[in-house]
């Protein structure tokens, strides 16, 4: 709409007012906000922009690939793409603990890309995609800490820029939607729903591996697959699978099996505080888990989650 396109027309020209031919940095994560603000950026300086995609290593499916074609190919982005996956797993190994992994993960994520930031020269600003709910948030000094949320938008504000720039401070979430949408960027990333920044190693219970991440990239496809199918996609907040660190017996053929269990959960939800969960029909979970157990080696049980937050809380750690 026009309230949005003029937006836009704003924003490019305050940035290019206070930028003017300086340099900026901005940390891509492939979510919607930082998405957003990067290609509102690339929009308003262009080459002087200059993008880092610090990839963990327990992104979704081919989910890494996809930023980078988005950006690379699309927008002609100047993007890094930090593929740290071995180092985390290094960091990560013989953790269980879901705060510590979260602090491995989220300390990682800002040494990556202050290193690589670091071999980049001169930079003035840091482009960052806070939205207004995240400036409220933060402002209310907040209750008990339940889980320690790292977001790609808490890079520390000491690494020596001049300033920080947050084009999209004011907007609501489904605002910063419709400027993605004009701005052109793919509907399956401006709709994309949250996806915590520790990725899959909030998802593995227990010890994360390398063979437990591919095989919960692939149960967490087929999952997404079948909801897309059925067409609700967009009618439930937030949905995806988890490798639980249960084992438990099956039969496959004539043999004895003793493979992993997947937890599917999916929750609707306004403000993710409190959520529902879904009520998926049957014939979409069947398919899921049909799906799942042939497809997928190491995994013979599948089990959906059916509790609501609280007293559960979304994610599983
Ligand atoms: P919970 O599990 O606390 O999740 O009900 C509420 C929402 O927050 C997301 N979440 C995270 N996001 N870093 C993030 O950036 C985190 O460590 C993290 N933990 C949970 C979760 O996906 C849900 O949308």
């Amino acid at each position: 709409d026009w309230i949005m396109s003029s937006f836009i027309e704003q924003t490019v020209a305050d940035i290019r007012e206070k930028v003017g031919s300086k340099k900026v940095l901005c940390a891509l994560s492939g979510g919607v906000d930082s998405s957003v603000a990067a290609v509102l950026m690339h929009k308003a300086i262009g080459k002087n922009l200059t993008c880092i995609f610090v990839d963990h290593g327990m992104l979704r499916k081919d989910e890494g690939d996809q930023v980078e074609t988005v950006f690379r190919k699309q927008f002609d982005m100047n993007l890094i793409r930090v593929n740290a996956g071995p180092q985390f797993l290094e960091k990560l190994k013989g953790v269980t603990d879901p705060e510590k992994k979260r602090k491995i993960i989220g300390e990682g994520f800002i040494r990556t890309f202050e290193m690589e930031s670091r071999k980049l020269g001169k930079i003035e600003f840091l482009c960052q995609g806070t939205i207004y709910p995240d400036v409220v948030e933060s402002g209310t000094g907040d209750a008990a800490v339940i889980k320690s949320h790292h977001n790609v938008g808490g890079l520390p504000k000491d690494i020596g820029f001049e300033g920080i720039i947050e084009p999209l401070r004011n907007l609501f979430k489904d605002e910063v939607r419709e400027v993605g949408t004009q701005l052109g960027i793919p509907e399956n990333l401006v709709w994309r729903q949250p996806f915590p920044g520790p990725g899959l190693g909030i998802r593995i219970l227990g010890e994360i591996t390398a063979e437990k991440i591919a095989v919960l990239q692939e149960a967490d496809a087929i999952f997404r697959e079948e909801v897309a199918k059925a067409g609700l996609s967009k009618k439930i907040s937030q949905y995806f699978a988890v490798l639980t660190n249960m084992r438990s017996v099956g039969v496959m053929g004539d043999g004895r099996t003793y493979d992993y269990t997947i937890a599917l959960r999916g929750v609707t939800t306004s403000d993710f505080m409190t959520a529902d969960w879904a009520r998926i029909p049957y014939p979409v979970l069947e398919r899921t888990s049909d799906r799942i157990i042939n497809e997928v080696k190491g995994i013979n049980r599948v089990v959906y989650d059916i509790t609501s937050k609280p007293p559960a809380t979304i994610e599983w750690e």
